[in-house]
């Protein structure tokens, strides 16, 4: 009789379970129509965002590339402009005597720092001497290598020359004295200011007398060509020194 029960029991189990199997997957079934149901307008709307932003992105990725063309543009225009003015764009078409001014304008800008210096600035005082060292040697190179010699042999233009050679070399001995006083020595200064003035003496001269007559013995081309060597000569010191 507990036999019967028992097989009973089980049997009843057996049914429970395999009534509640398909129950079960009619179940997951049914939600998973539900759920498609439910995505479908979903999806519909995912696509048509999905649209959107394609071309919400296709159209900021317009925007820019045409920013970044207006930019580059301009760039280029600046680019232009900037080669144009100066001798490094010119394809070697570059004038000497605009080429030795803008070495003046340097130099005036150098002298006047170290002009302000004081006794106590040792550090700044050597730094700017020997700037103003490496590039005042660089432009009287230039001057005494290819401008001068175009010149000379032009009378009016020969008693010019041969007073600038001598001026380059008064600036010449203030410099090395410079060198050789300590920085912070009285003398320094006012020696400093002494080569100051020797100097702009001296690109008052070049650039008025010297240059006119450059100017009106030399062609432009002559000029352009002796531009393009001085530069050439000007690097090379620069990067030896
Ligand atoms: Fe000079
Ligand atoms: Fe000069």
């Amino acid at each position: 009789m507990a036999k019967t029960r028992a097989k009973t029991k089980r049997g009843a189990v057996k049914r429970a379970a395999s009534k509640r199997t398909p129950l079960k997957r009619s179940t997951k079934s049914s939600a998973r129509t539900r759920s498609r149901k439910r995505q479908t307008p979903k999806s519909k709307s995912g696509k048509t965002a999905k649209l959107r932003s394609k071309r919400r992105s296709h159209s900021s990725k317009s925007t820019l590339a045409s920013a970044a063309g207006a930019v580059g543009r301009a760039i280029g225009r600046t680019v232009a402009i900037v080669t144009e003015r100066t001798s490094w764009g010119t394809g070697g078409r570059v004038d000497a005597i605009e080429l030795l001014e803008s070495d003046h304008r340097r130099l005036e800008e150098l002298l006047k720092k170290g002009e302000e210096t004081t006794a106590r600035a040792v550090k700044g005082r050597t730094e700017l001497l020997d700037t103003l060292t490496i590039e005042l040697n660089a432009h009287e190179l230039i001057e005494e290598k290819i401008l001068y010699p175009a010149l000379k042999p032009h009378a009016e233009a020969k008693d010019i020359v041969l007073e600038g050679y001598q001026e380059h070399h008064v600036a010449d001995v203030l410099v090395k004295e410079l060198h050789g006083m300590a920085r912070s020595d009285e003398r320094w200064g006012p020696k400093l200011k002494v080569l100051k003035e020797s100097i702009e003496h001296h690109i008052g001269e070049e650039e008025g007398e010297m240059f006119r007559a450059a100017r009106s013995v030399l062609s432009r081309a002559e000029l352009e060509e002796l531009g393009a060597r001085m530069e050439a000569m000007k690097a090379d010191a620069l990067r030896r020194a």
